[in-house]
C-alpha cells in the first residue's frame, strides 16, 4: 500500500496546498488511524487559512525549529484502519465519527471535564497542533475517548455535525449562555455554528430567537429553522433593531458566532442586566470591551473551546431525527475537488453555501 496520501496542507497565511504527504502511523498505543470517508470544512479552517492562528506555525517553530505545514480539518467520518495496542473500544473496520477534541481522561483538566484543555496529547489539536482530517487518513490520539461508533441508520450528513459544530454550539453557545424557557436570545452569525446554536437552543424553549447575519440566504434558513426574527446587520442597525424587538430591554443571552469585533460589539450592546454573553467565535484580533458600561449589569461573559462533553447526548438526539442538519449540507464535492470546496466555502455568501461536504467514495 502507498506510504503517501493526498492532503490539504496549511503552510502559512493565505497559503494552503493540496499535496502529497506521508500517511499517518500509530505513534502511541492509544492512537487509531482512520481512513476518511467524509469530511467538511469549518469556519475555523477558513480562519486558519486567512492567518487568524499564527500560533500554529509559531508553536511548531518553537518546538522543532521548523514548520513544514499542517494538514487542516477536525471534522469527519471514516473507517478504522489500524488501532494501537491499548485501544479497547474500536477495531479495524469500525465506522466512526471523529471528535475534534481528544481526551486522555486522566489529567487535571480532563478530571474537571475540561477536555478542550487536556494536558496530554488531547484537547483541540487535530488540524491545529497535529495533522487533521482534510486528508485520506488521519491519526486520532486517545481513540477510545475521541471516536464515536456511527449508529446504523444515522444519516452521515447529520452525523458529521457531531465532530464539532453541534457540541460547540450547544456547549459554548447555549449551555454557557444559560438559555432558559421564555428567554429572549440573539444569535449573531448564522453560519453552521450559529445554526447549531439556533437548533440546540430550542431544546430549552426560548420565547424569542433573533438571528443576525449579513447574508440574506443564511437568514432565510435561520427563519426556517426556528428564528422568530432576523436582522441583516449590513442593511440595518442590529443593536437598534434588537432593542426595538425587545421593547428597549435587550436580550437574556447574546451568542457571538462569528469572531470579529463588529459582532462582539452587537452582543455587548444588546444584553440586558443579569444576562449572558456567550462568545463562540474564534477571534484573531482584540476587541473593544466596554467594561465602563458593562460593569454595572451583573452579566456573565463566557468564552471557550468546545469540551465535547455533550457529544454522546447530541448523538442520541440526532438519531431521534429531531435536528434537520442535513439541510445545512448545501454543497458536495469529491475528495479530488478539495481545493474547489475550499474556494466555494471561502465565498460562501456568493455561492449560497452553508456547509460543504467532501465525499471520498
Ligand atoms: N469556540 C469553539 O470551540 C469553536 C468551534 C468551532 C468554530 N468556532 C468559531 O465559530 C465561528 C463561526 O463558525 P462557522 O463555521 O459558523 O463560520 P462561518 O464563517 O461559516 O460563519 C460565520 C457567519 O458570520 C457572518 N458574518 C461575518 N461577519 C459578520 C458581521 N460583521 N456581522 C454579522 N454577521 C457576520 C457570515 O455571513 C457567516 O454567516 C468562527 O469564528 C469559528 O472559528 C469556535
Ligand atoms: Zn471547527
Ligand atoms: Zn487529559
Amino acid at each position: 500500500m502507498s506510504k503517501t496520501m493526498k492532503a490539504m496542507v496549511y503552510h502559512g497565511a493565505n497559503d494552503i496546498r493540496f499535496e502529497e504527504r506521508p500517511r499517518p502511523e500509530i505513534l502511541q498505543p492509544t492512537d487509531a488511524v482512520i481512513r476518511l470517508t467524509k469530511t467538511t470544512i469549518c469556519g475555523t479552517d477558513l480562519g486558519i487559512w486567512k492567518g487568524k492562528n499564527p500560533e500554529i506555525q509559531d508553536t511548531a517553530v518553537a518546538k522543532t525549529g521548523l514548520f513544514d505545514g499542517r494538514i487542516l480539518g477536525h471534522e469527519g467520518i471514516g473507517i478504522v484502519e489500524e488501532v494501537g495496542s491499548a485501544v479497547k473500544n474500536f477495531k479495524k473496520g469500525d465506522k466512526v465519527i471523529i471528535s475534534c477534541v481528544s481526551r486522555c481522561g486522566t489529567c487535571e483538566n480532563c478530571q474537571k471535564q475540561l477536555y478542550a484543555h487536556c494536558q496530554n496529547e488531547g484537547g483541540w489539536i487535530m488540524g491545529y497542533m497535529i495533522d487533521g482530517t482534510h486528508a485520506e487518513y488521519v491519526r486520532t490520539p486517545f481513540a477510545d475517548t475521541s471516536l464515536y461508533l456511527l449508529p446504523e441508520g444515522l444519516n452521515e450528513e447529520v452525523a458529521v455535525f457531531l465532530s464539532d459544530v453541534l457540541p460547540t454550539s450547544h456547549e459554548i453557545g447555549v449551555q454557557y449562555g444559560n438559555v432558559k424557557p421564555g428567554d429572549t436570545i440573539a444569535i449573531v452569525g448564522t453560519g453552521p455554528i450559529g445554526m447549531g446554536c439556533l437548533l440546540t437552543a430550542q431544546f430549552y424553549s426560548p420565547a424569542q430567537i433573533i438571528a443576525v447575519d449579513m447574508d440574506d440566504n443564511r437568514l432565510a434558513m435561520a427563519k426556517e429553522l426556528g428564528a422568530t426574527h432576523t436582522i441583516n446587520s449590513a442593511k440595518e442597525d442590529a443593536v437598534q433593531r434588537i432593542l426595538e424587538i425587545t421593547g428597549g430591554r435587550g436580550v437574556d443571552c447574546a451568542m457571538e458566532a462569528v469572531g470579529v469585533e463588529a459582532t462582539w460589539d452587537i452582543c455587548q450592546n444588546v444584553v440586558k442586566e443579569g444576562g449572558h454573553i456567550a462568545n463562540v467565535g474564534v477571534h484573531g484580533k482584540s476587541v473593544n470591551f466596554e467594561l465602563n458600561k458593562l460593569w454595572i449589569k451583573n452579566l456573565t461573559i463566557t468564552t471557550g473551546l468546545v469540551n465535547t462533553n455533550t457529544t454522546g447526548m447530541l448523538l442520541k438526539t440526532c438519531c431521534s431525527g429531531k435536528l434537520p442538519l442535513e439541510k445545512l449540507a448545501t454543497h458536495h464535492f469529491k475528495f479530488s475537488e478539495f481545493e474547489k470546496a475550499y474556494d466555494v466555502f471561502k465565498h460562501a455568501s456568493d455561492e449560497n453555501a452553508m456547509k460543504v461536504m467532501i465525499n471520498y467514495e
